[in-house]
């Protein structure tokens, strides 16, 4: 049995009638990143509030380090460092005062939060911002002093609810590199929402929520095979026509584009059937094929065929 740091059983919340989750169950060990992916309105957010007990369960168990959120709300917290969705900083206070004010209400004495403080200014790389006011600073430094403000008091549970939404590809880069050696220590669990795929790869495992419950869990690989043999590949010209073609095949269930061609899910044991159809037809039309091959899934397919899945 791997020592769960965040362990999580049934979980339910309603607003109204509004099902935000609706039965969630998971589990992440030390040295574990989870990763949650899903559509906005999905119960992402809502998972991460109950799990730090800024939300109260309707129904379910959360233990974090082995302290129940209901009896030992206290000392869980004082396991999670949380950076919410739409977190905020005083703006007026500096970098350092942000800090410190946190790490006081975090109940830190001075004596630890000082070292403490230098320690995580030098370590997401703000010790040359820490006298600027944090109104004054760009996203990705936004971003980087929540990380700080998330790990102040040496969490063994990180939380962080789509930390690089909205932020430039380079500065989202930058987060993750910071992210994945507090992992390798090997006493840190992360759950992550993240709506980007290269994100979700990186994880140890992700689960796909949809409508408050998780519909499909699993290590990326894995999550891949699921598809396996029912993705092709196709490019040519025109574009049009090759989309035209794909879907009215009576084997093809779908047709999206991925940059400069497209992938088709076709539906079980058809492969082969479109492979042979489906070049001489787009030729027939006119158009012409520069590739038509089965290739293997990414976690783009697997998402769009899991969201249609339910809907
Ligand atoms: N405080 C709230 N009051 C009412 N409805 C809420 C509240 N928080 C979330 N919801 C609803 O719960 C559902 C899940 O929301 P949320 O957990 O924020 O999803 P996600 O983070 O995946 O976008 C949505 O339908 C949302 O509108
Ligand atoms: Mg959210």
């Amino acid at each position: 049995m791997p020592d769960y740091l965040i362990d999580a059983w049934e979980l339910h919340k309603s607003f109204g009638e509004t099902r935000a989750v609706d039965g969630v169950s998971l589990s992440v060990a030390a040295g574990e990143i989870y990763g949650l992916v899903g559509p906005d309105g999905a119960g992402k957010t809502t998972v991460m509030r109950l799990l730090c007990g800024a939300l109260t369960l309707d129904d379910g168990d959360v233990e974090i380090g082995g302290y129940d959120i209901r009896r030992q709300v206290e000392r869980a917290r004082e396991q999670i460092g949380y950076l919410a969705q739409r977190f905020s900083l005083y703006e007026e206070l500096t970098v350092q005062e942000n800090l410190r004010f946190f790490a006081e209400v975090r109940g830190l004495q001075p004596a630890q939060w000082a070292p403490r403080s230098r320690e995580i200014l030098a370590f997401v790389g703000l010790e040359p911002f820490r006298d600027r006011r944090a109104g004054q600073l760009s996203g990705g430094m936004k971003q980087k002093l929540g990380l700080a403000l998330a790990l102040i008091n040496e969490p063994r549970v990180l939380l962080l609810d789509e930390p690089t939404t909205g932020v430039d590809p380079v500065t989202r880069q930058d987060f993750w590199r910071l992210i994945l050696p507090l992992l390798r220590r090997g006493n840190l669990a992360v759950l992550v929402s993240t709506p980007y795929m290269d994100e979700a790869l990186r994880c140890t495992r992700i689960g796909f929520m949809r409508g408050g419950r998780i519909i499909s869990e699993g290590p990326p690989a894995d999550l891949r095979r699921r598809l396996d043999g029912r993705i092709l590949e196709l490019a040519g010209s025109p574009d049009k026509l090759l989309v035209e073609m794909a879907r009215r095949d009576p084997g093809v269930e779908t047709a999206e584009r991925f940059g400069n061609r497209f992938h088709l899910r076709v539906a079980p044991g058809q492969a082969q059937a479109v492979l042979a159809r489906l070049g001489p037809a787009i030729q027939a039309a006119g158009g012409t094929v520069e590739e038509l091959a089965i290739i293997d899934p990414q976690l783009e397919d697997v998402f769009i065929e899991l969201a249609e899945h339910q809907a």
